[in-house]
């Protein structure tokens, strides 16, 4: 406890460091150094300074990191390659760990050294453990046997939000784990760049764009850095401290390549802008990968140079490719093929950037994802060009990293799941615009309500306030009431004040009950959207500490990622990422923004119930939404649908009855699952049920409540049904997309939204059954089903019949991840409709 409160007030003093001294401006490469934070000697009371980098490794004691209590030092008397490798730290218990405060959201460098030394005492070489960060695994069933003599840097790149971050060390069975060094620091801006191209080859040859989004939620892990051409380039001469290994083991054609004389002058680093690439600074690579390049022998024009890297079969690979022409007569004479698995990639040292011409001795890189095939390794070669005026062809570096998807199987650094939280507010503070057609509707079901209402009772939920920066930060340690609030989540009010230009009126790109929404750019280049309650109104407060508590333990491509949190000054403010496109509403009607084809309205419903069944299943799992509609899912710049607004949910243990019972119905009209509001159980269906209101919104293109339609139309949920079942739902369909939809498409997904808006929500399906369903009026879509003739009547259960077999594995595989009975139900209902 006592170094916790210790930390929250260290935290304190370095967020104000870092307010005073830190520009993020500093991250541009050109003004970067590399920060001192973290390099660490672990096991140790000794700062030790490493010969090689001429740079300290700081003692634990002195380190501004924390690690698990229970841990030993172990100490070591031999021999070792370098002074870091004389102590490690051992951990025997599960969930160990290091844990960081990350101050800057961005790329990340985390390298962790192993050396299992022996002495009289004991022996680290039978260690046996796995060590895993936030979503990711970087170790698992890791033996150290092999690793007594050798040391074994593992390196990760990693982005990371602002927050606490946590290494944690599981020992397997009867062992432990150790580890003798870490080095985790933030890289310059745009050391990967946001839109890195993929590389398909085969039938598919092409190049494509990889999301940034994308690129920032995996994890790349080196796997090769060469120095092509040269000799070894060692951490001390590398600028951001990495090795460079000679090609000579990997080539695999040796009589059609040399080594270049290496160039004995400094390389001309591209001056300016750098950050789209593919100009090199020093630290993407250092003078020495550049000075030296392996080149073809012949001028045979049918040769080529080909180099093999063992990697894993049948995964993304990201690969960068480091070139520098110190060789030819003139530019743009010597140009050449670049091939990847023997497929044509593109024409190297001709035009690179649009049309400008690579300066020689400039030197310049290209970075691509690559997916592995089956041979495990990877081909790349270069070959020259016969309609070269100069016939060459030459590399100077490569690096291939592993790139891992997030895995749900990572454990949550031994934290335990968010408790149960009361949340009440009155239900007219949320029916925004439609309070007149809600005073006589809500009157209407009101009466039919058993049960009696509480009004607000929430004292569980006691506002933080925080007057002047970190005031609050030694309060809110372990064992104050709220536990789930992330503390490194916060960023302080004069950042967000820069980054909207103080709120500035043009900077607004939204509104709300709680406040408007700003657009902004923090100093780090990060667009962003900061939503600020009005001013001193404390009206949405729970909403603001249940968003804060949700979105900072969950991360998913299709939800929106919180970047952290500002309560400074009776001001709320929270930080997301900028969604380029709005909401899908936005796109739909009542607007200038282009319409969106059917395929992609498929693709927006497709990522959103993925969101929400990641919601309901996922790792934290049992979070209910809440305010599922339209307008709280939001696009990226690619059209990827991301579920927003978390004020409203609910997360936590549901009781036998697999519910909430709520004291108070919370939601917007028209998307109100109506068996939740008249008997305040909350359960996941009725995220299910909004989630069928949207699928109606998305197929018509007007608002779930209109007031201004005839009664029967007003509801879109009713009306929808009602034309469903009279056969003229073709009637109601955006026109836009009428002639788009393939008929059995249309009736899988009427089939799916009139599912969804079940009265009973034992009768609606779950948000795995409804993403099933929905990729499959996708591949309906698309024509890829081959459909059997009795399908294509119109009977509502072939298809579903059809799908049966299928469905039952994900419910299955979902079974094993939740102990939840509702799943089970579900599958009976299914079974029982069938
Ligand atoms: C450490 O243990 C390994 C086997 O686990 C053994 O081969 C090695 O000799 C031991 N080293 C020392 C110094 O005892
Ligand atoms: C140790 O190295 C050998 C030879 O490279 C390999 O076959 C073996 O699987 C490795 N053992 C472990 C535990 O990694
Ligand atoms: C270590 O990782 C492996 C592979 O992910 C997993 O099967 C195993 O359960 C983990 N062991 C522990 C003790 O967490
Ligand atoms: C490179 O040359 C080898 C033979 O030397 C050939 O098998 C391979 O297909 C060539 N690759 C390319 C990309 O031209």
């Amino acid at each position: 406890m006592a170094t916790l409160l210790c930390n929250k007030i260290q935290h304190f003093h370095f967020t104000l460091i870092f307010l005073i001294q830190l520009s993020l401006l500093q991250f541009i490469s050109s003004s970067y150094t590399i920060p001192n934070k973290y390099f660490i000697n672990c096991g140790s009371n000794n700062n030790v300074t490493e010969p090689e980098t001429n740079h300290v490794f700081v003692a634990e004691s002195y380190s501004e990191a924390s690690f698990s209590s229970r841990s030993k030092i172990y100490t070591n008397q031999s021999f070792v390659p370098s002074p870091l490798y004389k102590t490690a730290r051992i951990f025997t218990q599960t969930h160990s760990w290091y844990g960081f405060n990350i101050e800057t959201t961005g790329t990340y460098m985390l390298r962790l050294h192993f050396l299992a030394f022996a002495s009289s005492t004991s022996n680290l070489s039978s260690a046996k453990f796995n060590v895993s960060v936030p979503n990711f695994w970087l170790l698992r069933n890791f033996d150290a046997r092999n690793y007594t003599n050798m040391a074994l840097v593992k390196e990760f790149l990693l982005h990371i939000p602002i927050g606490n971050f946590k290494i944690t060390f599981t020992p397997l069975l009867q062992s432990f784990a150790f580890v003798n060094a870490i080095e985790f620091f933030i890289l310059p801006l745009h050391f990967i760049s946001d839109n890195v191209a993929i590389f398909s080859y085969g039938t598919n040859r092409g190049l494509t764009t990889y999301p940034s989004t994308t690129m920032q939620a995996q994890m790349l892990e080196t796997i090769h850095r060469i120095n092509v051409g040269g000799e070894n380039v060692t951490r001390g001469i590398d600028n951001l401290w990495r090795n460079w290994l000679s090609d000579d083991g990997y080539l695999l054609n040796r009589e059609n390549a040399k080594n270049s004389t290496p160039y004995n002058s400094s390389i001309k680093y591209h001056v300016g802008d750098d950050s789209k690439g593919p100009y090199s600074n020093k630290f993407i690579a250092p003078n020495a990968v550049y000075q030296t390049a392996k080149q073809i022998i012949s001028n045979s024009s049918n040769l080529n140079i080909t180099w093999s890297f063992p990697v894993d079969k049948d995964t993304d690979h990201f690969i960068r490719l480091h070139f520098c022409d110190i060789w030819s007569s003139n530019i743009g004479l010597a140009y050449f093929s670049l091939y990847i698995y023997d497929n044509y990639v593109i024409e190297i040292n001709k035009n690179i950037d649009g049309d400008v011409l690579a300066p020689l001795h400039s030197p310049y890189y290209y970075d691509y994802v690559v997916h592995s095939d089956n041979s495990g390794v990877m081909k790349i070669s270069v070959g020259p060009d016969k309609t070269a005026k100069e016939i060459s062809a030459f590399l100077n570096g490569v690096e291939i990293m592993k790139l891992s998807n997030s895995s749900d199987s990572v454990p949550l650094d031994g934290e335990h799941k968010h408790k149960y939280n009361h949340l009440a507010v009155v239900i007219g503070a949320v029916l925004g615009g439609f309070v007149l057609v809600c005073v006589v509707v809500v009157g209407f079901l009101w009466r039919l309500k058993t049960r009696k209402q509480k009004a607000v009772e929430n004292s569980d939920w006691l506002p933080i306030h925080v007057t002047a920066l970190g005031s609050s930060h030694c309060r809110l340690t372990e064992g104050s009431p709220h536990p789930n609030i992330n503390l490194g989540l916060k960023i302080s009010l004069i950042d967000i004040q820069f980054a909207t230009n103080n709120f500035d009126a043009k900077e607004i790109i939204g509104k709300g009950g709680f406040g408007n929404v700003y657009k902004g750019v923090l100093k780090n280049g990060m667009k962003v959207a900061a939503k600020r309650s009005e001013p001193g109104s404390g009206q949405g407060l729970p909403e603001f500490q249940t968003e804060i508590m949700v979105l900072s333990k969950i991360r998913h491509r299709h939800l929106v990622s919180l970047i952290g949190y500002c309560d400074e000054r009776n001001e709320m403010i929270l930080v997301y990422e900028y969604m380029e496109k709005g909401t899908v509403r936005d796109h739909l009607y009542n607007t200038n923004s282009p319409t969106l084809s059917w395929m992609q309205r498929l693709e927006i419903c497709i990522g959103a119930a993925r969101g929400l069944h990641y919601l309901h299943k996922g790792a934290s799992g049992g979070i209910i939404h809440r305010d599922v509609k339209s307008s709280n899912i939001l696009l990226d710049e690619n059209y990827v649908a991301k579920v927003a607004d978390f004020g409203l949910s609910k997360t936590g243990p549901l009781d036998d009855n697999q519910s909430y019972i709520s004291t108070g119905v919370k939601g917007t009209f028209g998307y109100l699952d109506p068996e939740y509001f008249m008997s305040q159980q909350l359960t996941e269906k009725s995220d299910v049920y909004s989630f069928g209101v949207v699928l109606l919104e998305v197929l018509c293109a007007r608002s779930a409540i209109d007031p201004l339609l005839p009664r029967d139309q007003a509801n879109l949920a009713e009306w929808g049904i009602l034309c469903k079942n009279k056969g003229i739902l073709e009637d109601i369909i955006d026109p836009s997309i009428n002639g788009q939809i393939n008929p059995n498409s249309l009736r899988k997904f009427s089939e799916t939204f009139e599912k969804c808006l079940q009265e009973d929500g034992c009768d609606r399906p779950t948000m795995s059954d409804v993403l099933w369903d929905l990729e499959y009026v996708l591949q309906l879509q698309r024509g890829a089903v081959h459909r059997e003739p009795h399908e294509d009547s119109s009977s509502s259960t072939s298809a579903s019949l059809l799908l049966h077999n299928a469905r039952l594995l994900p419910s299955l595989s979902a079974l094993s991840e939740v102990d939840d009975m509702s799943i089970v139900k579900a599958d009976e209902s299914d079974s029982a409709a069938d």
